[in-house]
């Protein structure tokens, strides 16, 4: 799983005006198909999915114990948590069945880099 580790890097502030600040964590080409990666930016440690050629971005933490998700077994846009596991979606962030929401960031392609705004949550 490629790391991308950026951990002194400045904190972006939640948008005032609502607009997306977006963070460049790593380039497009370094996120295969299929593939997952870590990024830690700022005080943010996030895990990266292409799944069908959509991006989805997540805080590594369970909202259930704070285990890691980014190794969890995945099942289409569903993520299995190692530790307990629970199943989240990676569009709305939810537990299957409830409970639990784990933290979901906006993300988008630009330019050939992946860029996540940390600042805000997407859902
Ligand atoms: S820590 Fe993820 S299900 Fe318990």
């Amino acid at each position: 799983m490629l790391i991308s580790d950026h951990p002194s890097a400045p904190d972006p502030s939640p948008s005032a005006d609502g607009c997306p600040r977006w963070t460049d964590v790593l380039g497009d080409q370094d996120l295969a198909a299929g593939g997952r990666c870590f990024a830690r930016h700022g005080g943010h440690e996030i895990a990266l999915f292409r799944i069908q050629g959509a991006v989805y971005a997540i805080a590594d933490s369970c909202p259930h114990a704070g285990a890691s998700l980014a190794s969890g077994e995945l099942e289409g846009a569903t993520i299995r948590c190692p530790a307990h596991g629970l199943r989240f979606d990676l569009v709305t962030g939810y537990a299957r069945g409830g409970g639990f929401a784990m933290r979901i960031y906006p993300v988008r392609v630009h330019e050939g880099r992946v860029e996540v705004d940390l600042g805000a949550t997407a859902r």
